[in-house]
């Protein structure tokens, strides 16, 4: 909080400068994800060189199907993290035709290669393949995506187990940031199996008082409104509006969505200029599920972009060293019955 030197007004005067400079001056604290996911880089280089000492340097397989931009994209960056840590990788590109059956061959191969410690199977599949099929083909040992029911039971009954990304990641968020969270009353905003329902786990085992809401939810800016801790993870732009946020709430904004009508912009950077500009520049930008303007009402808040979205790449990297330490070193993680 940023008070202004006040010593020349009246004692009535100065409270209410107060109640002003408080409500235009108290921004959140930026929850800043490029940092920590450079804290973390630099805790899982020194173990990834510890281990490839020790002979057992940790892989990961991505496979990439076709040749979606994004995907390419977001394949790319996993493949480079992993060199920057001191990983190995594969990479397994099949053609957009491919057949499931030939999904599920190369998943059974990379499920008996000991060198591949986890299994990327980047989404979206085409649309001839069967992606549940696929997923669950992945060994639970190798699941580092924790897409795998299997990870998901290890997770609901709170063991040791691959916990998907992006919520372990915001997890990260909250605890380098010192948020309390035992006791708090946590909203996750969105349902998802990927996001909000591990997310809502993750907290509850970390002793919140957990609401999941939704679409569908009624008076969902009252529940909001009770959240000390919120996970919007929606996927509408700006969906969630800065006076539905409990004052000095930390939010954690999963979305990112790409805005490209002007109008739309407008809306929600009326008052960033800059980004404005920017979007008037390129055409799109991104925008999280939470209002824009909500740094204004929010203690604490993830920005978009740079806050949950690299997470979700750094936790990919700390799930496949922690597939590697669970299956090579400790034998403690060995599903076998359903490893296929
Ligand atoms: N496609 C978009 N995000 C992801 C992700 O986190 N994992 C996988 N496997 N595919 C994705």
């Amino acid at each position: 909080m940023r008070f202004i030197a006040s010593g020349w007004l009246t004692c009535a005067s100065r409270s209410r400068f107060h109640a002003y400079a408080i409500l235009f001056l108290m921004t959140a604290r930026i929850l800043d994800g490029i940092k920590i996911r450079d804290e973390i880089f630099a805790e899982l280089k020194g173990e990834v060189a510890q281990m490839t000492a020790q002979g057992i340097r940790p892989g990961l397989a991505a496979v990439l199907v076709g040749e979606n931009a994004a995907s390419q994209l977001y394949v790319k960056s996993k493949i480079a993290a992993c060199e920057q840590l001191g990983l190995a990788s594969w990479l397994h590109s099949p053609p957009a035709n491919v057949s499931t059956e030939y999904m599920l061959r190369l998943v059974a191969d990379l499920n008996n290669d000991d060198k591949v410690d986890g299994i990327l199977v980047q989404l979206p599949l085409p649309s001839q393949v069967d992606s549940k099929r696929v997923l669950e083909a992945v060994s639970p040992a190798k699941d580092v995506d924790g897409f795998h029911p299997v990870s998901m039971g290890m997770l609901v009954s709170n063991r040791p187990g691959l916990v998907a990304c992006t919520p372990a990641g915001c997890m990260e968020i909250l605890r380098r940031n010192n948020i309390n969270i035992e006791g708090a009353n946590a909203v996750v905003l969105g349902r998802s199996d990927i996001v909000g329902k591990p997310m809502a786990l993750l907290l509850l085992h970390a002793n919140a008082t957990v609401t999941i809401c939704h679409s569908k939810s009624r008076d969902l800016h009252e529940i909001i409104r009770r959240a000390e801790i919120l996970v919007a993870a929606i996927g509408r732009a700006g969906f969630v509006q800065p006076d539905w946020i409990k004052a000095g709430a930390a939010v954690i904004d999963v979305g990112t969505n790409k805005v490209t009508d002007a109008a739309e912009a407008n809306r929600l950077l009326g008052n960033f200029p800059q980004r404005l500009e920017k979007f008037r520049a390129k055409g799109n930008v991104l925008i999280g599920d939470v209002h824009p303007d909500a740094v204004n009402t929010a203690g604490a808040l993830t920005p978009v972009p740079g806050g949950v979205g690299p997470m979700t790449i750094t936790m990919l990297m700390s799930n496949t060293v922690k597939a590697a330490k669970l299956r090579r070193l400790s034998g403690r993680f060995q599903p076998a019955s359903v490893a296929r």
